[in-house]
């Protein structure tokens, strides 16, 4: 099932799309910036030698894994698409010559997780990325129990135990850092998608606690907020065309943000579009038109089906 972002940034559909971090990661260095041999040796100083990124496979966890590998960590993937999960490891082993471990699991069971964290334990990992999530659309009394409940276990159980497994391990080595993927809709709640947007509400203030709780014990943490990222699921519910007209980023876009927010500030919503979108909505509309206006949103790209309660 898939996973959205707040849909506010569709003001403008014809807006070309402006320039981000991961744009700027790729552009040619300007004189006085760090040379990136030099940011990316401090990187695994403080993050190496290992980085667990969760639902992996695919999206902004595949964009993750790509940007890790990139600056030459090892990597434990972990999804529960096993080909498509081996298909992203065995692509960025042949191309960073980096050690990849791959761990198929279901991250919405109490098997799944314990399964990820003692294979995570086997190794010295100094970067988590709590990036698996899943989000269901619709009338929130329509959509089932079960359903509501994976959305608990997966954006909120596993993160935590995650967090707390691994995190124990990384305050004992005294650093390292955790992202958690959290998303724009959790600014305000997001009508249409309601249990999703507070799991991730959840998992936003639990990152954000944790930057200064752990700070002084040299780990890093920040709550990454994404917008609407053009990922399989998003392109499968709304299309690549839509996604486009609505500025949607692209995962790797997206992760590169967040590599370079990490050990700088506890919050980042990635995207300048989404980050003023969001400050224009949640601090300067009323909070009662900020919500109706989500709702006729969602509804109009089809991510917020069905319209009303159908009737008993
Ligand atoms: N895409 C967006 O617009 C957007 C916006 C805001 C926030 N986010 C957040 O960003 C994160 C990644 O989103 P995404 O769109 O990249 O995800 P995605 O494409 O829907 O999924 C990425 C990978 O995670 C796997 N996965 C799903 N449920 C899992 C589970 N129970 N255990 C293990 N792996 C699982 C998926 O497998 P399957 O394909 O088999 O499900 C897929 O391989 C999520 O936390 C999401 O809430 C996304």
């Amino acid at each position: 099932m898939s996973v959205f972002g707040s849909l506010w940034l569709s003001a403008s559909t014809r807006e070309a799309r402006e320039p981000d971090a991961g744009d700027a990661a790729r552009a040619p260095r300007l004189a006085g910036q760090e040379n990136p041999r030099m940011a990316d040796s401090r990187f695994r100083e403080r993050y190496g030698p290992m980085a667990v990124v969760t639902g992996a496979a695919l999206g902004i966890g595949r964009g993750f894994a790509r940007r890790i590998a990139a600056r030459g960590l090892d990597l434990l993937l972990a999804d529960k698409e096993v080909d498509t999960l081996e298909e992203t490891a065995e692509a960025l082993r042949k191309q960073h010559d980096i050690d990849v471990v791959t761990v198929g699991a279901d991250l919405s069971t109490v098997e799944g997780v314990e399964r990820v964290a003692s294979e995570a334990l086997a190794h010295e990992v100094g970067l988590l990325v709590n990036n698996a999530g899943v989000g269901h659309t619709g009338w929130f009394t329509e959509i089932p129990l079960e359903d509501h409940l994976v959305e608990i276990d997966l954006n909120i159980r596993a993160t935590l135990v995650l967090t707390h497994r691994l995190g124990r391990d990384m305050l004992e080595r005294g650093r390292g850092g955790i992202i958690f993927v959290a998303s724009n809709s959790s600014e305000h709640g997001s009508p249409s998608v309601a249990n999703y947007a507070a799991t991730k509400a959840y998992i936003r203030m639990l990152g954000e606690a944790l930057f200064a709780e752990l700070e002084e014990h040299g780990i890093d943490s920040l709550a990454l907020s994404p917008g609407l990222t053009r990922t399989r699921s998003i392109s499968r519910s709304v299309g690549d065309e839509l996604a486009r007209k609505l500025g949607a980023m692209e995962p790797e876009d997206v992760a590169e943000e967040g590599l370079r927010a990490l050990g700088k500030r506890p919050a980042l919503i990635a995207g300048s579009r989404n980050r003023l979108h969001a400050i224009l909505t949640r601090d300067f509309m009323p909070r009662a038109s900020a919500l109706r206006r989500t709702m006729r949103r969602m509804q109009k790209t089809g991510l917020g089906k069905p319209a009303r309660p159908r009737e008993p």
